[in-house]
């Protein structure tokens, strides 16, 4: 049901421009990379601090407040240079399990951060226990870590 869908994306203008040209997809593909350094440190920093690993002379909820804009930001720059990858491999993503896995970790990771984990992170310092706390660093790493993963696995799945 979904592979004509798959096959009409690869057939899209995008998809066509990015495989017949040798810069286009390493150039867009630096791009992701440059908004995965910045997604990983801006997830990592509140993350580590949460598992009270480090800066912890600044407040939880200050510094998920100062590391939202680039968690969206870069967010905005893994989709829009995500996309015309896909569109040039959609077939290959389509047979790839490395692809779903990350599609459905991205979908998890992406809910988990603006729900969750946004409550948790931008309560008063002490509202929810150490516990608690680092449950929802590690939920929030493993699922990133799986989006990437995933990424880099595509890449060798043929
Ligand atoms: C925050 C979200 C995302 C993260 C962290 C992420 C991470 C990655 C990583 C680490 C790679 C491997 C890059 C390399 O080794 O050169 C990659 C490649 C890729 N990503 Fe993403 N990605 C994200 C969003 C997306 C989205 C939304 C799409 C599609 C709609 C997408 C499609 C792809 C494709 C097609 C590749 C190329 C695989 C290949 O080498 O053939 N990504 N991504």
């Amino acid at each position: 049901m979904l592979l004509p869908l798959f096959e009409r994306l690869e057939a899209s203008a995008i998809g066509e421009a990015v495989r017949g040209s040798l810069w286009l997809f390493p150039i867009v593909e630096a791009f992701h990379l440059i908004g995965l350094a910045v997604i990983g440190g801006a997830i990592l920093v509140v993350d580590f601090r949460l598992l009270g690993l480090t800066l912890r002379s600044h407040s939880v909820s200050r510094l998920a407040h100062d590391m939202q804009p680039w968690v969206v930001s870069s967010l905005v720059l893994m989709i829009v240079s995500g996309i015309p990858l896909f569109l040039s491999e959609a077939i290959k993503c389509y047979y790839s399990f490395a692809f779903w896995t990350k599609m459905t970790a991205l979908l998890g990771a992406v809910l988990f951060t603006f729900t969750l984990r946004r409550v948790v992170a931008g309560a008063p310092e002490g509202r929810y226990s150490p516990t608690w706390n680092r449950a929802v660093a590690l939920t929030s790493i493993a699922l990133w870590s799986t989006v990437g993963w995933g990424g880099r696995w595509i890449g060798f799945s043929g």
